[in-house]
C-alpha cells in the first residue's frame, strides 16, 4: 500500500508492484528500508508473520475509493494532555512535522493517528499490568488531518520506557504509534517514533528489525528548541516521507 497512490488504482492480480512503481516514475526506497515480517529477535514476528506467500487480491472500487477517513476529529483529539478534567503527568512536549512525498511534496488531508504509553510507560489498556501507574488524566491515543501544508502537530506527554519481556532485561525505547490513511481503506501505513539519543536503542529488537542505519535514524525524531513553547512544552520534529529514497520506515513492506 502507498499513500497518496494517484495511483491507487487496481492492478492486475499478480501485477508485480515494483514494475507500477517504476512506471509511474517513483524512486524506490532502498533495500533495508523496512523491517521483515518475520524478524528472528523479534519473536511475536515468528507467530505473526505470514509462513505462505501471501495471495494478491485485486483492489475493487470499494476499497480504492472511501471510506475518506477524516471525519470527527474531536476538539481535543490533537491535544493529548487536554483530554481529562485534570492535568497530564509528566513531561509535555509538542511532536509536529509534515508529511512528504518522495519528491519533498506536501501530503494534505491526512489522517494521523498515534497512541503511546503515559510517561511511566504504561498503556492505558486492559492487556498492559506491569505495575506501573495509570495516569487518571491520560489515554495516550490522539488524531489529526495534515493541513494543506502537510504540517500536523500533537500536545502530548513524553512516553516512559517499558519492559515487554521478549527477552531477558528488554525494554522498549521511548516511542510513539503513528497510522497514516490516505484516501481510501487500503492506503495505511503504520511506523514507531523514536526520541534522540535513546540509551535503549543498541538493545531493541523492533527498532532494529529495520537493516540500514540512515533509515533507522528517519524514525527518530529531532529536538527543535525553536519550535518549544516556553514555560510550556519541549518540542520534536517528525516528518514522515511516504516514499522514496528518503522514505520512513514502516512496519510492512511496501512497494
Ligand atoms: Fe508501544
Amino acid at each position: 500500500m502507498t499513500i497518496p497512490a494517484g495511483a491507487a488504482g487496481a492492478r492486475p492480480a499478480g501485477a508485480r508492484p515494483a514494475d507500477a512503481t517504476a512506471a509511474r516514475g517513483y524512486r524506490r526506497a532502498p533495500e533495508g528500508t523496512h523491517p521483515p515480517l518475520r524478524f528472528a529477535a523479534y519473536r511475536a514476528t515468528g507467530l505473526r508473520a505470514p509462513s505462505l506467500a501471501p495471495v494478491v487480491l485485486r483492489q475493487r472500487l470499494t476499497e480504492i475509493t472511501g471510506p475518506l477517513l477524516t471525519g470527527d476529529i474531536g476538539p481535543s483529539d490533537h491535544d493529548l494532555t487536554t483530554q481529562h478534567a485534570g492535568e497530564a503527568i509528566g513531561q509535555r512536549i509538542v511532536v509536529f512535522g509534515r508529511v512528504l512525498d518522495s519528491d519533498g511534496r506536501p501530503v494534505p488531508e491526512t489522517l494521523v493517528e498515534v497512541w503511546q504509553a503515559n510517561s511511566a510507560g504504561r498503556y492505558a489498556h486492559v492487556r498492559d499490568s506491569w505495575p506501573a501507574p495509570l495516569d487518571p488524566n491520560f489515554t495516550g491515543g490522539g488524531r489529526v488531518v495534515t493541513d494543506p501544508a502537510g504540517h500536523y502537530s500533537f500536545t502530548t506527554i513524553k512516553p516512559g520506557a517499558y519492559p515487554w519481556g521478549n527477552h531477558h532485561n528488554a525494554w522498549r525505547p521511548a516511542h510513539i504509534h503513528f497510522s497514516l490513511f490516505g484516501r481510501s481503506f487500503t492506503q495505511r501505513l503504520v511506523t514507531q517514533m523514536y526520541f534522540p539519543d535513546d540509551p535503549l536503542f543498541s538493545q531493541d529488537p523492533i527498532y532494529n528489525s529495520v537493516p540500514d542505519a540512515n533509515a533507522r535514524g528517519r524514525m527518530v525524531a529531532t529536538f527543535d528548541l525553536d519550535a518549544t513553547c516556553p514555560e510550556r512544552a519541549l518540542a520534536f520534529r517528525f516528518d514522515i516521507v511516504l516514499r522514496g529514497r528518503e522514505r520512513t520506515p514502516f512496519e510492512e513492506p511496501h512497494a
